[in-house]
């Protein structure tokens, strides 16, 4: 087996924000290649790695997306600071006081977003949250023209935050931005590894999509290329067993091992799958957990809105502090969500998957 805090190290580094998803989409092909069969791209650049065994068994997509949370260069002041568009889902305050980069046509530019100096502040203002429309990024540039010439920064550049890996105090709590969606992408490359070593009774695509982060769109165009006949979509799920969440806004614990969505707001998973999931955890004397959320969306819903319809479920590896520069997954997880993952897809069978297919 590959070395997978490796792997989560050198996805959660790469930049790559939605539609600018190289960086992510080179690390992909390249720990997948070895394992399948064919390596292609639909028209939006999702990668889609297969193994096939034969015409007649039915078509397993296993999807991960590849983009992450992050900014783009919306214009340049005269002063030469750079205002922004936010890709994704962003928080406000999460924004402030940190360190990103910009990925231009002839390299990489670093900058801060820069936050008002408190000594010069009301108490009213010291209060106030930041808003995203008066923050800018500080390149260091003398002026606008110093900013596009010298550093060569350019409107619609994308700009990713800047966020070192660690393993947590040498622990298995591992610290890096964008586990959401690479830790998803990393129980991927560990299920095609395991997979690729097994006698398989159905075909696997293993997608790395693009543009999840500004609505599924990558998972919608490969879906239409693959026409699964079974979905699983990989995901960091939603934590809360830290300080000031609660468990009815989310039910995942770090450590606790993997969770399956019952409801967010783009799916709900198909029952059978859901039992065949359970039935696995609990044959591999796994916990499994569970997240009912009011809100997120995940590409599992456009794989099941597919091809008529396609049985799909989202299983998960507990994330605290998405869509933010420092976010904790847990190894232990990552590592059960794989052997869960690649035990329910050897179940899946010409047989099983059309008893998955039948409603009663
Ligand atoms: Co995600």
């Amino acid at each position: 087996m590959s070395n997978i805090v490796e792997i989560l190290k050198s996805l959660s580094e790469a930049p790559g924000i939605s539609g600018h998803e190289h960086e992510v989409r080179n690390v992909m092909k390249d720990i997948l290649t070895p394992y399948v069969d064919t390596v292609t791209t639909d028209g939006l650049g999702s990668l889609i790695a297969n193994i096939k065994k034969d015409d007649d068994l039915p078509n397993v997509m296993l999807s991960a997306h590849m983009d992450e949370v992050g900014l783009m260069v919306r214009y340049i002041t005269t002063d030469g600071f750079i205002k922004f568009q936010t890709i994704g889902g962003w928080l406000d305050q999460a924004i402030v006081g940190q360190r990103w980069v910009i990925s231009t046509s002839s390299g990489k530019v670093n900058g801060i977003s820069g936050i008002k100096t408190p000594h010069v502040m009301s108490a009213e203002e010291k209060s106030r949250v930041f808003k995203k429309e008066n923050l800018f990024l500080d390149v260091g540039a003398l002026d606008k023209k110093d900013a596009m010439t010298r550093l060569g920064i350019r409107p619609g550049d994308p700009i990713s935050p800047i966020s070192k890996f660690e393993r947590l105090n040498q622990g298995d709590f591992l610290l890096g931005k964008a586990w959401d969606d690479r830790a998803g992408l990393a129980v991927m490359s560990g299920v095609v590894e395991i997979l690729s070593e097994v006698n398989l009774p159905c075909n696997i695509y293993a997608v790395a999509t693009v543009q999840e982060e500004v609505g599924l769109r990558g998972a919608h165009t490969s879906s239409e290329i693959v026409a699964p006949d079974i979905g699983i979509n990989l995901e960091s799920g939603v934590a809360s067993d830290y300080p000031g969440i609660s468990e009815f806004e989310a039910q995942e614990s770090l450590g606790k091992g993997p969770a399956i969505f019952l409801h967010d707001s783009s799916m709900l998973p198909n029952q059978n799958l859901r039992d065949l999931v359970e039935e696995t955890a609990s044959d591999l004397e796994m916990d499994l957990q569970y997240n009912v959320l009011s809100g997120y969306g995940q590409d599992g819903a456009e794989m099941q809105r597919s091809k008529g319809g396609t049985p799909s479920i989202n299983i998960t590896v507990p994330t605290r502090y998405l869509h933010s520069h420092n976010s904790i997954i847990h190894l232990d997880d990552v590592n059960k969500a794989i052997k869960l993952v690649s035990e329910v897809v050897r179940k899946l069978d010409s047989e099983t998957v059309s008893k998955i297919r039948t409603f009663g």
